[in-house]
């Protein structure tokens, strides 16, 4: 390992990612493993913040332990863990939370939008929830958390929470830093090229999924957005045609001009067929990896059990010394 820095992510079990969140990141965990001392999760007790079926919830965490596994991540050397089976997550967000104040929790962007989404069931996990992944990252002492848009607020309230706790008790948490993803593309939805691909768009034709098959990716890619204009060049006027040029790139290692080049005297469909086909291509391998993984069953759970342990005897130091400080009666 070139580095012992810690790099700290969960993903939480909402269902298979797609290719915007593969080409954007997960793409680029193996090869970050390699560079770093890296640690990874299952988020399941933040999924039940939404309401979720009990056997939904257990697929999609399998499922996702898979997925993980398959990205090349290998389970000896890095921890890879599910949130709920480490209970010190849940006991450090519990103390976490009378060091948070009420007002920044409410700031959070994030609850702002989900409890308008699900005002039917606006629970207090929702408001809590950015203290959890406080939690979830403080105990590993994580250098660096990649993270998207979406959570940058999150670290920073957690940067907020660590150097609050060390400013009453002394260095016991280490701040954080967020980590940019070098290589990371960002992939736009595939009906409304200027909103980023997400798998909660109600078109399913806007998103790929990690494990649609050929047929699908195919489908989806002809039904793609793009102009009237029929030429296939670069131009931030042309928001479909850039989204499937980066994503033809970001598969084929092709530039922009090859691309231009290489389509210069053909239409769309052309291009979108070359195009579904460098995804099938650059899919397939991972798609063969997953199934052959999550087939075995008995290997996944025990590697479950031992990232569980690993990351057991690591929180559990945070943990210890956090209350200490505080003052619990050992
Ligand atoms: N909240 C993150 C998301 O929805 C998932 C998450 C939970 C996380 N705990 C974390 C990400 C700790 C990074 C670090 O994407």
């Amino acid at each position: 390992m070139a580095n012992e820095k810690v790099v700290l992510s969960l993903i939480q079990p909402t269902g298979t990612p797609t290719l915007g969140n593969y080409l954007g990141a997960l793409r680029n965990w193996a090869k970050m493993a390699e560079d770093y001392n890296c640690i990874f999760g299952c988020a399941d007790l933040h999924s039940i913040t939404i309401r979720t079926e009990a056997q939904d919830l257990k697929k999609r965490t399998r499922d996702l332990y898979a997925l993980l596994i398959a990205l090349g991540l290998n389970p000896e050397k890095n921890i890879i863990f599910v949130q709920s089976q480490v209970p010190q997550h849940s006991e450090l967000a519990w103390i976490l939370n009378c060091y948070t104040m009420f007002g920044e929790a409410s700031r959070m962007t994030q609850f702002k939008e989900k409890s308008a989404k699900h005002s039917d069931n606006v629970n207090v996990g929702l408001f809590t929830y950015p203290t959890l992944m406080a939690a979830d990252i403080l105990l590993y002492q994580a250098d660096y958390v990649p993270v998207g848009e979406d959570q940058r607020q999150h670290l920073e309230l957690t940067r907020d929470i660590a150097e609050r706790f060390n400013g009453i008790y002394g260095e016991v948490l280490k701040v954080p830093e967020p980590l940019i993803e070098q290589s990371g593309a960002k992939i736009m939805s595939l009906a409304e090229p200027t909103k980023k691909m997400s798998k909660s768009d109600p078109n399913n034709k806007a998103f790929i999924l990690l494990d649609d098959t050929p047929d699908v990716i195919v489908k989806k890619i002809k039904s793609a957005v793009t102009d009237s204009d029929a030429r296939v060049y670069f131009s931030d006027d042309k928001p479909g045609v850039a989204n499937l040029m980066n994503i033809y790139s970001v598969c084929t290692g092709k530039s922009y001009d090859d691309i231009e080049t290489e389509f210069e005297n053909k239409g769309y469909g052309d291009f979108k067929l070359a195009v579904a086909e460098s995804v099938i291509e650059e899919l397939k391998p991972l798609q063969v990896e997953y199934k052959r993984i999550l087939a075995e069953k008995a290997y996944l759970e025990e590697c479950a059990t031992k990232g569980a342990q690993k990351a057991q005897y690591v929180a559990q130091k945070t943990l210890h010394k956090v209350k200490k400080k505080v003052g619990f009666w050992n």
